[in-house]
């Protein structure tokens, strides 16, 4: 359990790094990321380097015994380069071009500026690489922010079109795969093939597919590329990306394979997050100043996964924020609450963006650990009491990894493509309902990992799949292997890998399991929602319903007013054939999770619990004090049963 830093020497007088320095270590700071925005200072015009100042910031910080994360430089482009190289700068899927003069505005198909960016990596690298106070690399920041994954420029063309000819092999099979007779959409070569822009109506869905997926492959590829060169030149340390929240994008689990990174970090807003997802207003309201009790760990669980076991925060929210629509203080006690969380959901390192409120530019409206007149902010004050207590207890200190948890669910990132590229219905988001399903399991006080369907699933007890466009034959092997309760909801193998509906219809090769036939489908305005009940509880469909058959040997549990079935199952594997209300989700996912064996809770409002080493973590969201389901003879480490609004409390399991 360690703390760090963000830090901007370069947007300081020097004359302050020294007692900075000091202070972030009197705070009971480990570690500090820098630099990560400040090529124009580490090469003022082309290929004159000043190091000078950065070489001053490294050791003022080792001097008082800091670690330091280093970022390349990679998200913010000088000027001169720009100038030079106007065509590195991004097109949009309108044809125009963004503008220097914030961030992030480079086009990541640019062989120009990827070679740029090798050389700065490079020189950096060089450099610093084995300086023993730089303890881990950071490639570029939060690649994707701002929607820059997709590039429509000239060269991302030209990139898709030869990533198209690896992935089909002949121009014959591209169309066949396609579908392209439709609309006489079809392609003589893939020189002729363009980006899925500009097109009057729809582009065709698997033009769609494919583009997103290139999209992914080069995210990937970029930071591979500096990756490749940090561990030439840096060994033995620790080479990672911050990622973002309910980020989708790219595909997380292709971009961290091949031990890409060696620890999945990611950046952390928790209120700004609850703001701009798409949670119920009610919902909004009632955690605006905690954010939503599940909102951050959801991310932990994920990226947990995606590190093979390892993750960090890397920014971590300190205060009020800029960017979400409203931007309240924090609840007194969140910021303190949001480490210990991480810590239990598994997070080795909690950095806080960012160490200071700047004064000027684009984020003067951002909290840090210190106001600008250098005054400790609220925010900062509640990060000196988690390292002190973190301090002083032995067990906080050497806490034992997590270990696998009993339920897993499969979260899919080609499934977000596909749903975004045929929505169907307005209020249809993958990720909302994978959310839906989570938050309800974590309701009732489960631990979850959120894995990649390629994962190994043969150790857990409940698998959900909330939905999963494409299901193979060897994703139906897992299932017919294992002896857990699997529950699918709608829309599973709904597509094949090249974006077609399969010709034994929906749910595909999940049948040789579940033997039902979705017939039709439909999304739901608002005014129509089809009724049901599971046992006592009812409620409806919301956003999206399935026309089920079953067929011998599926066993209908409910079914619509209407008739139609809406809870199916065979044997341990479980069909949900629409998005439902919240408490109708709750209801079913605990009837499996019951049959999975598994102890559930039933917990007051805005509590969660958390898992790891021999201690359960408990945190109260909500606005009324909460009574933690610690046993009688509990023995606490942190605080105790009785939690406030922002309060946190840990204890040992007994034996
Ligand atoms: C992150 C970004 C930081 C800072 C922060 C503000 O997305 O990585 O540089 O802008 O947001 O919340």
């Amino acid at each position: 359990m360690q703390i760090g830093v963000c830090y901007y020497p370069e947007q300081w007088p020097r004359t302050m790094w020294a007692d900075d320095a000091r202070r972030m270590a009197e705070l009971g700071i480990s570690h500090v990321r820098i630099a990560e925005f400040a090529w124009s200072r580490m090469e003022p015009r082309a290929g004159e380097y000043d190091w000078t100042w950065l070489d001053d910031a490294i050791e003022t910080l080792a001097a008082q015994g800091l670690k330091i994360v280093l970022g390349t430089p990679t998200a913010s482009p000088p000027k001169w380069l720009v100038e030079r190289d106007p065509e590195m700068l991004p097109v949009r899927a309108d044809g125009t071009r963004w503008n220097y003069g914030s961030r992030r505005h480079y086009d990541i198909a640019s062989e120009t500026y990827r070679k740029e960016c090798i050389r700065i990596t490079k020189a950096m690298a060089q450099r610093y690489g084995r300086h023993p106070a730089v303890v881990a690399w950071q490639t570029d920041n939060e690649l994707g922010c701002h929607d820059t994954v997709p590039s429509y420029s000239p060269a991302a063309q030209r990139r898709f079109q030869a990533w198209l000819q690896q992935r089909h092999g002949s121009v014959e099979s591209l169309n066949t795969a396609w579908g392209n007779v439709f609309w006489s959409m079809e392609y003589p070569a893939f020189e002729s093939i363009g980006l899925p822009m500009l097109t009057p109506t729809d582009a065709n869905p698997s033009h769609l597919l494919d583009f997103r997926r290139y999209m992914s492959d080069e995210v990937a590829s970029f930071h591979r590329e500096q990756a490749d060169v940090l561990r030439r030149h840096a060994p033995g340390v620790d080479v990672l990306h911050n990622f973002m929240g309910f980020f989708t994008t790219f595909d997380h689990y292709r971009f961290a394979a091949d031990k890409a990174i060696d620890v999945a970090t990611w950046d952390s807003y928790p209120i700004a997050r609850t703001e701009v997802i798409g949670l119920p207003e009610a919902d909004k309201a009632r955690y605006a100043r905690t954010a939503h009790p599940d909102v951050s760990a959801f991310d932990h669980d994920r990226y947990r996964a995606i590190g093979g076991g390892r993750f960090w925060v890397m920014e971590q929210q300190a205060g009020p924020v800029n960017w979400a629509p409203w931007n309240p203080v924090p609840a007194p006690g969140m910021v303190r609450l949001w480490a210990y969380e991480a810590f239990a959901h598994g997070a080795e390192l909690v950095s806080y963006f960012r160490w200071r409120q700047c004064p000027y530019a684009q984020e003067q409206m951002h909290s840090g650990l210190n106001l600008p007149n250098n005054e400790l902010s609220p925010g900062g004050k509640e990060v000196a009491r988690a390292a002190q207590e973190i301090a002083q207890s032995e067990v906080l200190r050497t806490l034992a990894a997590p270990v696998r948890a009993p339920v897993a669910l499969v979260f899919d990132y080609e499934t977000q493509w596909m749903f975004e590229i045929q929505r169907h219905g307005a209020g249809f988001d993958y990720q909302t309902l994978a959310f839906e399903y989570y938050r309800a399991l974590r309701e009732q006080g489960l631990d979850i990992d959120i894995v990649s369907r390629h994962a190994d699933l043969s150790h857990y007890r409940l698998v959900v799949v909330p939905s999963l466009a494409v299901i193979d034959d060897a994703f139906v092997d897992q299932i017919e292997r294992s002896d857990a309760q699997w529950v699918f909801g709608p829309r599973s193998g709904s597509r094949t890998a090249d974006f077609a509906i399969p010709g034994t219809l929906p749910p595909g090769a999940l049948q040789r399991v579940l033997p039902l036939q979705v017939l039709e489908v439909e999304s739901l305005r608002p005014t129509l929602a089809p009724a049901l009940s599971v046992g006592d509880v009812h409620g409806t469909a919301l956003h999206w319903r399935e026309h089920v058959r079953a067929n011998p040997g599926a066993h209908v549990h409910a079914e619509f007013a209407d008739g139609w079935a809406a809870l199916l199952s065979h044997g341990r594997v479980h069909y949900v054939a629409a998005w439902l209300t919240h408490d109708l989700h709750r209801t079913v996912l605990s009837d499996a999770a019951r049959a999975a064996g598994l102890t559930l809770q039933s917990l007051p409002e805005g509590l969660r619990l958390a898992r790891r080493g021999g201690l359960t973590f408990a945190f109260n969201f909500g606005e009324a004090r909460a009574i933690a389901p610690a046993p009688a003879n509990a023995q606490f480490v942190l605080g105790e049963a009785s939690l406030g609004t922002g309060d946190v409390c840990a204890w040992r399991d007994p034996q």
